[in-house]
């Protein structure tokens, strides 16, 4: 028996770096996978991996930052697999860096409507199916950087730190309904963020990043994927509100 054999999991930003490997373990793990991602990229490629795993999995082009689009995602799970099992609000962003002071308006906005409004959006619209289950899981992306600040991205941090507090509020409330919800908080992981970011292209940058996970290294994207699978499987089923650290140590510094 595979942890998540015949589970609907549905995985935001899966096409491409903690995501796309999140709904490959999944799917090794025997879930069905719907995938909300912009459209595009490594869609194909994802697609065609996600079946040559055996998971019926569909993808939806979805812009998670709009509201009516996130409700049309989740009724074609419904529609398409019946059930909603396990959702992980992972799409994110890293925004453009400066000081607090320096930020645009709109780059502050921008950040904080991905990586937090869209949070809430997805969450809104699987909780109203999951009520209805009497059961689910929900796993939100944050980061270190939801427990601690780094100079230059106070809308990521911000961003980050917010979805700690509305995935143990959220914990709280539906405690007693049959869903939990938890969060992961990945150290810097090699994926195209950290390349959009200039992190993976500049040798001396990168240096300083890997310098604060003791491991002395950065995470991949296969070892956040690992913690996701428990967070998701009955195998964490006494574990609610928690924030699991993926990060080679950068915490307990
Ligand atoms: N890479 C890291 O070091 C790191 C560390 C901690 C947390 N995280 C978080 O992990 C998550 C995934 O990051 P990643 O590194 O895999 O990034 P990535 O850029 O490789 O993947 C992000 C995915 O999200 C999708 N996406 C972005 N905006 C979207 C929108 N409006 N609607 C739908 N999809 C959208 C992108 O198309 C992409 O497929 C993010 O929330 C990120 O903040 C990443």
């Amino acid at each position: 028996m595979r942890k998540l054999d015949g589970k609907t999991v549905f995985i935001t930003g899966g096409l491409s770096g903690i995501g796309k490997a999140c709904a490959l373990n999944a799917a090794l793990e025997g879930a069905n996978v719907a995938v909300a991602d912009l459209k595009g990229g490594e869609m194909e490629a994802t697609m065609e991996e996600l079946k040559k795993l055996n998971s019926k999995a569909i993808f939806m082009d979805c812009d998670v930052s709009d509201f009516k689009q996130v409700h049309e995602a989740i009724q074609k799970v419904i529609s398409s697999f019946g059930t909603l099992d396990v959702a992980l609000n992972n799409a994110g962003i890293g925004g453009e860096a400066g000081r607090v002071g320096e930020l645009s308006e709109q780059s502050w906005l921008k950040v904080i409507g991905v990586n937090l409004n869209c949070v809430f959006t997805c969450m809104r619209h699987e909780l109203e199916i999951m009520l209805k289950q009497k059961n689910g899981v929900i796993v939100n992306m944050s980061s270190i950087l939801g427990k601690v600040g780094f100079a230059g991205s106070s809308h990521y941090t911000a961003a980050k730190h917010a979805v700690l507090g509305l995935t143990q509020t959220a914990a709280l409330e539906y405690a007693t309904e049959g869903i939990r919800i938890n969060a992961i908080c990945p150290g810097f992981i090699e994926t195209p963020l950290l390349t959009k970011a200039g992190i993976e292209g500049d040798a001396a940058i990168k240096q300083m990043i890997v310098d604060k996970h003791p491991m002395n290294r950065l995470g991949k994207s296969e070892e956040v994927a690992k913690g996701f699978i428990f967070l998701a499987s009955e195998d964490s089923s006494f574990i609610t509100g928690t924030a699991l650290e993926i990060d080679g140590g950068y915490l307990a510094v």
